[in-house]
């Protein structure tokens, strides 16, 4: 019995002691991807997600994608399997030269992980693959986890998108992606004051998230932002303005996650996780290759009468302080003698010295007075 404690406790101090070789850190409780190492060596392991964002990574490139087929159907063919053959005496794996492939070309494949040395002496190298049912499996497609789409559940504030009036369909799917960690690309256009840049600042409430103002929005200030602060979600308003090279950072990043080295700083490239929430006034002029890559594009209305009324009232008297019934005065005069615009509401009741409905008409036909169309006309 004693000694049965002592060998369990002994495996368990062995299991703790268990490092990914992919990210360094301890393999913990998860089912770890053992890469092939010669019997003489101790055992190495990957956790399974970092192996297979490896995988992912070097797949992404079509010649390395082929040759770990081509592997694959060797060992199969071959009947090699290092996890049942290593135990047996003898070698597990082939070499080089039998499979028909240069070492050089192997390099990339054992630096990352994905194929083990299982013998090495002067004349002869072995190798074999390593987690060879998850390779096949990612290859037919019949894996989908991968870096960029592990999912990161995130905490939504409860009060998210609150200060929004209406869109409640919009606010659902957005509060959906982000809950579910899902990347997915959004591009709000629509005509002023519609609540694009109000939705951007919501979603910019949530940690990860990344305004690109300014300098940001050149390539190579975008790629720097990318790289530094790393965020899940990148918010981009006025997209119309952002300059052709951070398009092309953006194309890229937007695709496969690449964040490619810049020339003025030695960062190495990476590989991130991102969605884009962006809005624009109009997708003319945007790289149609750039509008292609939000796969949700949601073209906001103008507001009907009924949703400004119903929005100049609940913001009004949520936020300029405009008792109800004066906040819906207000949007009925703006809508009918000024600008179907709420910031004209907002404007209007800023100006108001005492809340009734006579204030609000002086202001109106203040304003109507300094009107654009009488100008022009007189
Ligand atoms: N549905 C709404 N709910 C609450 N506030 C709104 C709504 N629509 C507009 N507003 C108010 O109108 C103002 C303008 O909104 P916002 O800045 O989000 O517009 P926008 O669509 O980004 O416009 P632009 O294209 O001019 O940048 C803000 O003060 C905002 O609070
Ligand atoms: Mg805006």
């Amino acid at each position: 019995m004693w000694g049965d404690s002592m060998e369990k406790e002994r495996k368990e101090r062995l299991m703790e002691e268990k490092y990914c070789i992919i990210c360094y850190e301890p393999i913990g409780s998860s089912e770890p991807v053992e890469i092939p190492t010669p019997s003489y060596e101790p055992a190495k392991f990957a956790h399974q997600d970092c192996f297979l964002t490896k995988l992912e990574e070097l797949a992404g490139d079509a010649t390395r994608e082929k040759m770990l087929r081509y592997i694959l159907a060797y060992e199969k063919n071959n009947d090699i399997d290092y996890l049942r053959d290593k135990s047996k005496s003898g070698i597990a794996g082939w070499e080089a030269q039998t499979i028909g492939l240069p070492s050089q070309k192997l390099r990339p494949l054992i630096n990352a992980g994905l194929l083990g040395i299982t013998f090495s002496s002067n004349n002869s190298t072995a190798y074999a693959l390593t987690g060879k049912d998850l390779i096949r499996d990612f290859l037919e497609g019949n894996v989908a986890v991968s870096r960029t789409e592990v999912k990161q559940e995130l905490e939504l504030p409860d009060d998210l998108f609150a200060c929004i009036i209406s869109y409640d369909d919009v606010k659902d799917e957005i509060k959906f992606t982000l809950r579910e960690g899902k990347r997915s690309h959004y591009l709000m256009i629509g005509p002023p004051a519609t609540a694009k840049s109000l939705f951007l600042m919501e979603v910019g409430r949530l940690s990860g998230a990344y305004p690109a103002t300014g300098s940001t929005v050149t390539g190579p200030g975008l790629t720097d932002a990318l790289l530094t602060y790393q965020p899940k979600i990148l918010l981009l308003d006025e997209l119309d303005k952002v300059t052709m090279d951070a398009t092309a950072v953006l194309l890229s990043v937007m695709e496969s996650g690449d964040v490619l080295q810049t020339k003025y700083r030695r960062h190495g490239g990476q590989k991130i996780s991102l969605s884009v929430f962006a809005a624009a006034n109009r997708d003319r002029g945007l790289a149609p290759e750039l509008l292609s890559r939000f796969d949700t594009k949601l073209y906001f209305h103008p507001y009907s009468f009924d949703d400004f009324i119903g929005i100049c009232r609940g913001y009004l008297s949520r936020y300029e302080n405009v008792p109800g019934d004066i906040a819906e005065y207000i949007g009925k005069q703006t809508w009918h003698q000024l600008d179907r615009d709420v910031r004209i509401a907002r404007g209007v009741a800023r100006r108001l010295r005492d809340n009734t409905t006579n204030d609000v008409d002086r202001v109106v036909a203040f304003l109507r007075r300094y009107r654009k169309e009488f100008a022009e006309r007189a």
